[in-house]
């Protein structure tokens, strides 16, 4: 096995999954809370779409940046949502935001160089950085700072090629302003340090306003995703905002490496674009379960909880109930039934003190946790 391979760290949280699932087979009910994903289907009219066009498009291979269509509507949903011109050039739709690791880090950076990004922090960058010979710089964040890197973390950190910003974050739902937003922007721009600005979970906002880096930055890099707010994430879509020197590049790469996007699952993405009633009262959803949550667990005993923002998820910091997360997480699957993900998944050095609650899922299970976990502390 090459290093690079034995490099990459499995994710946590599959086990947790795996032990879920052993309770499931014996006729014991889990709540999860461990997933990180919408527990909705795509909306009904994007669905629609789907059937039309299994019956019309033949669903060969398309253009490897992507359809035309699909790209030009990104495009104006920048305008619209944003206020921001980006050409429909600087736009490739990605195999969900996961297809556009790859593309952009190795269109971006050489292999050796160093990439910071906020600890904790999703997991996959990371990993796809150690698999591609880059080095990830963790910069470890604070409850004080919103769990996001500051331009005064960025001096400690020696020299750097890149930077990863999430906003909302994954696992903590906390956001930087957009005023913080373009002071990385501006401070990445002046040193020659790209960045690249993960905004898969915009659309699922509580509080505070969401900008886009490339409203700031005209060499940053942009992932987006349809897995989150448009709530599709097993038909892989994404789509990336290029800086136009790494657009042919890109191409290449994508050509390569994936030939084109799923043409089926774009077409899909095309109408979800159009479904924002449906999908805004999912977020209504993911707010009232954060409400729920952030009343009733601190009678459990878990009562550090991070504020979400956005994004659907609650980080908890457990210090003064366990010191090793993984252990906890499993022993209140196993007693409990309830599902959460230990914070080891997102930070490796201090996430044996933290753990994850996802809230995508219905008010009747943040509702059946909060019952649970009361009389599991008791
Ligand atoms: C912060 C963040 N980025 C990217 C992804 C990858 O999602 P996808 O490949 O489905 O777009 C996830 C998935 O959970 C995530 O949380």
């Amino acid at each position: 096995m090459s290093r690079r391979g034995a490099a990459v760290d499995p994710f946590i949280v599959m086990d947790v999954m795996a032990a879920a699932a052993e309770k499931e087979a014996v006729g014991e009910r889990v709540v999860h809370l461990e997933v990180g994903q919408p527990s909705t289907a795509a909306p009904r009219m994007a669905i629609a779409a789907a059937h039309a066009a299994l019956d019309a498009d033949r669903l060969g291979y398309v253009a490897a940046l992507g359809l035309p269509a699909l790209r030009e509507r990104i495009a104006r949903h920048y305008r619209e949502r944003y206020g921001v011109a980006v050409p429909v050039e600087r736009i490739v739709v990605t195999t969900g935001s996961s297809g556009g690791f790859p593309l952009a880090f190795l269109a971006a950076f050489d292999a050796g160089e160093r990439i910071a990004l906020a600890a904790p922090g999703y997991p996959a960058y990371r990993n796809v950085l150690a698999a591609l010979n880059l080095e990830a710089v963790d910069l470890p964040t604070t409850a004080e700072d919103r769990f996001q890197p500051t331009a005064e973390a960025l001096e400690r950190a020696g020299p750097i090629s890149g930077l990863i910003v999430a906003s909302p974050s994954n696992p903590t739902g906390t956001m930087v302003t957009p005023a913080e937003l373009k002071r990385l922007a501006e401070w990445c721009h002046a040193r020659g340090v790209r960045l690249v600005s993960d905004e898969i979970y915009h659309g699922i906002v509580y509080e505070g306003e969401t900008a886009t880096a490339a409203a700031f930055s005209s060499s940053a890099i942009v992932l987006n995703s349809f897995s989150k707010y448009f709530s599709m994430t097993g038909w892989r879509v994404g789509w990336l905002v290029l800086p136009e020197e790494l657009v042919r590049p890109v191409e290449r790469l994508s050509q390569n490496l994936f030939i084109s996007v799923p043409t089926l699952s774009q077409h899909v993405a095309l109408a979800a674009m159009e479904c924002r009633d449906e999908l805004d009262g999912h977020v209504r959803r993911y707010r009232a379960n954060r409400d729920l949550l952030m009343a009733g667990l601190p009678a459990t005993g878990l009562d550090r909880l991070t504020p979400a923002q956005g994004a659907f998820y609650l980080y908890a910091d457990v210090g003064h109930l366990t010191n090793d997360s993984r252990e906890f997480c499993a022993r209140m699957l196993r007693e409990a039934g309830v599902a959460t993900t230990p914070g080891v998944d997102f930070d490796r050095a201090r996430g044996a003190r933290t753990l994850r609650i996802s809230f995508a899922g219905s008010p009747e299970e943040m509702e059946e946790t909060v019952r649970r976990l009361r009389a599991w502390r008791r």
